[in-house]
């Protein structure tokens, strides 16, 4: 496929999965949240404001990506660039709060790690360009994106670890139903990441620039 095509069709098929997942939480509303809620003075408003956040970052990520901004509008690029590393490292400190009230070992375990690969490839990535090796800053901020995406692949991930749940138990839901969801959300997280620094890795590997410094 045309690469500006994948691009578009890559951005079309996120915003249709976040979007969806955020809607609840702009209502500002904690008994319409998916996430239990367990402390409204603290837990609920770190929520929140990571996904502003984090939404933020996903949208100014993907304008970074299109050669048309960077190339021929680089104050633009410098401006969205910082807006992107600010909104992480303000997303990312709140989910480490939001982290705490994770009652699973699992799933608190592969958020944790997000959160810290989230905030060390963005600011390897920003140092690089501060440094002007432009070509190291493009490598890890296509990490800090492949990183940041982790929020759509997870999710997307989710029928089909439904269905190996499904399989792998000979075709039953053991504990039921439920049970098979919260078992899925355990580890979803964990797919996500490996899947999107696999990918990433590979991008940076066939891109023509992939193999200098
Ligand atoms: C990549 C780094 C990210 C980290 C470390 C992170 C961390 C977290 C954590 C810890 C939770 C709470 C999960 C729970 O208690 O079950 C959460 C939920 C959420 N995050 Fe993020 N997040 C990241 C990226 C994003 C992005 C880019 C978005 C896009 C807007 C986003 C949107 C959301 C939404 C909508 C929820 C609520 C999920 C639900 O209702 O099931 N996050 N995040």
């Amino acid at each position: 496929m045309h690469k500006r095509k994948s691009w578009w069709l890559l951005i079309f098929v996120s915003l249709g999965v976040i979007i969806p997942f955020m809607a609840p939480y702009l209502m500002l509303d904690p008994d319409s949240s998916r996430v239990t809620i367990t402390s409204k003075a603290i837990q609920y408003p770190a929520l929140v404001t990571h996904i502003v956040f984090a939404f933020i970052a996903l949208v100014t990520g993907f304008f970074q990506f299109v050669d048309r901004f960077h190339l021929k509008k680089p104050k633009l690029h410098r401006f969205l660039g910082r807006t992107y590393v600010g909104s992480i490292v303000i997303s990312s400190l709140l989910s480490l709060v939001v982290v705490l009230y994770i009652d699973n070992f699992t799933k608190s375990v592969a958020f944790l790690t997000l959160t810290i690969l989230w905030l060390f490839t963005t600011l390897k990535g920003y140092r690089k360009a501060v440094k002007r090796s432009f070509n190291e800053h493009r490598k890890w901020m296509i990490r800090s994106f492949g990183v940041t995406l982790v929020a759509v692949s997870g999710r997307i991930v989710v029928p089909v670890l439904l269905l190996a749940y499904y399989t792998l138990n000979g075709f039953t839901f053991p504990d039921g139903r439920d049970k098979m969801i919260e078992e899925v959300l355990h580890v979803n997280i964990w797919i996500g990441i490996v899947l999107n620094l696999v990918i990433v890795e590979w991008i940076i590997l066939k891109s023509p620039k992939g193999h200098k410094n």
